[in-house]
């Protein structure tokens, strides 16, 4: 990891004196906490293919299948807790009044580590929703006791996240788009920034004048736009800027 003092400090000063902050995570902020992250040499995009697990159709096909992949990533997350830089940014939404945390990510480690309101773009791994009846409903159990699971009405149960080729919630997209607009300072944690429409969120922050910070471990599409770019572990970098 190079991370050079002075700009460590002038991040910092940005960070205290910013009015409003947006941040935008992906899985990268959640690789420390044991969870596999999609792309990069290790990631689970290299092992399994989106399309045979996280589409519709894919769903359609074969839903034990993708039920099978998700208990194997819900037991996983199951057993991961937040890392320092989870934690960081709970104290970042204590200290700034116009805060937003927008997250990619589904694991649930960012309300687990405290964070009070999170904007989940995927939607969230811990709750099913029926595909007939449209009940949502919270569940915990890992592995899960049926495969595929079902819903009280009869009707098959979905994991409550956004698959490829699906829209993004409106109401968390909206709200988004609005801390994106709004901000004075946007940082990016751990995301390749190439899964659209979440990708935009910087940009459209740049565009309306917000400064743009980035933490992640290699740098990405997103680096020549940013004001500041750091390279390596957010857990290691975002206590430090934070702290
Ligand atoms: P990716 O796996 O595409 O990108 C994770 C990024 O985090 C990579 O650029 C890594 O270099 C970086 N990274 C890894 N470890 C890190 C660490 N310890 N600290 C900082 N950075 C680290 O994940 P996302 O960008 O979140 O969607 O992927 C976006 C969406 O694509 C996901 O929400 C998911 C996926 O397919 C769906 O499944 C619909």
């Amino acid at each position: 990891m190079s991370i050079q003092p002075s700009k460590t400090e002038e991040v910092r000063e940005e960070l205290r004196a910013a009015s409003s902050i947006a941040v935008l995570t992906g899985a990268g902020i959640s690789e420390e906490s044991g969870i596999p992250v999609f792309r990069g040499p290790d990631g689970l995009w290299k092992q399994y293919r989106a399309e045979d697990l996280a589409t519709p159709e894919a769903f359609a096909r074969d839903p034990r299948l993708v039920w099978e992949w998700y208990d194997w990533r819900r037991s996983r997350i199951a057993a991961a807790r937040p890392n320092p830089a989870h934690e960081a940014l709970v104290l970042l939404e204590n200290h700034c009044p116009g805060f937003a945390l927008i997250t990619q990510n589904v694991d649930g480690l960012h309300d687990l580590a405290g964070s009070r309101h999170v904007i989940k773009l995927h939607g969230d791994i811990w709750t099913l929703r029926c595909q007939h009846c449209g009940t949502v409903k919270s569940d915990r159990w890992v592995p899960l006791p049926e495969i595929p699971p079902r819903c009280a009405c009869g009707g098959l149960l979905r994991p409550g996240v956004v698959w490829f080729g699906e829209a993004l919630p409106p109401a968390a997209w909206q709200a988004a788009v609005e801390a994106a607009e709004s901000c004075a300072l946007f940082l990016v944690v751990g995301t390749s920034a190439v899964v659209y429409p979440a990708a935009e969120l910087p940009m459209l922050a740049k565009h309306r004048g917000a400064k743009l910070i980035e933490i992640n471990f290699e740098p990405t599409a997103l680096t020549p736009l940013a004001d500041y770019s750091f390279v390596g572990k957010a857990g290691e970098i975002l206590p430090q800027l934070v702290s």
